[in-house]
């Protein structure tokens, strides 16, 4: 089982979700919009892998689907339990303790659809988490994620000046796959790192997981975020992807 970082930081992890445009304003629309597009969710069985504290597993919920949120951080569990068994509205959510590497909790094609927000960067083997969603997929059923843009955030990539004054994203060693930390920056990954990978390795391991891709989205920043995060004008805060198993 992975260390599970995020339990260290379950409450800032809890906020920062909350407060942060690029997540509540661009990336969680964007990823949900991809889901949309796949039809109806009523009374469809999904799976929120790497769930975290729940916002896109409640959403989900909220559309008539059936949800199971699975993460290995169990503080991170626990406030998602929290929140969507408080206030008026309850929710078919089930979580679950479990590691998206292997994912023994989880029956083989159990799923219509799963989704991963944002954390195919924090599991150290891919290939093994993409054997997973494409196991608990039924046929037909898609695989929708999202990740952090592999060219704007990776090892020595850094903001900054423009000649205009404003700033932006430069590039750093993109080729150099693995484990990196960008040290003490503000944000999720100056607090637990991320395993990079180009975004061509992200695709060729949903294609050899067996699944076919469908659509890609770069969603570009809002005002909120730009306002916020001076940059996101010029560069994308996501990669976005959809794929489906074959039927
Ligand atoms: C950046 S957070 C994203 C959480 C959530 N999807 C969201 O949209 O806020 C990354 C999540 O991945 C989870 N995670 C990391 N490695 C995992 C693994 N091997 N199996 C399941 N969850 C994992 C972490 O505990 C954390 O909740």
């Amino acid at each position: 089982m992975t260390t599970a970082h995020y339990d260290a930081i379950a409450e800032w992890y809890d906020e920062f979700v909350r407060t942060q445009p690029i997540l509540y304003d661009v990336i969680n629309p964007a990823l949900l919009r991809m889901v949309d597009e796949t039809g109806d969710l009523r009374d469809r069985d999904l799976c929120d892998l790497a769930c975290g504290q729940g916002a896109i597993a409640r959403q989900l919920a909220q559309r008539g689907a059936r949800v199971v949120g699975v993460d290995i951080s169990e503080r991170l569990l626990a406030i998602a339990k929290l929140q969507a068994d408080s206030g008026d509205v309850l929710y078919p959510i089930t979580y679950r303790y479990d590691d998206a590497q292997a994912a023994t909790t989880l029956g083989d094609a159990s799923f219509d659809g799963v989704t991963c927000n944002m954390a195919l960067m924090d599991i150290p083997d891919l290939d093994a988490a993409m054997r997973t969603v494409a196991r608990i997929l039924r046929p037909g059923g898609w695989f929708v994620c999202s990740i952090t843009h592999p060219y704007v955030q990776m090892p020595a990539s850094q903001w900054t000046a423009r000649a205009d004054g404003s700033t932006t994203r430069t590039a750093g060693d993109y080729f150099a796959e693995g484990f990196w930390h960008p040290g003490k920056t503000p944000g999720v990954r100056g607090r637990v790192g991320a395993h990079h990978r180009t975004l061509a390795t992200y695709l060729n391991t949903f294609v050899r997981a067996g699944l076919v891709l469908e659509a890609v989205a770069e969603p570009q920043a809002t005002d909120a975020l730009i306002a916020q995060l001076p940059g996101y004008q010029w560069v994308p805060g996501a990669f976005i992807a959809r794929c489906r198993k074959r039927s």
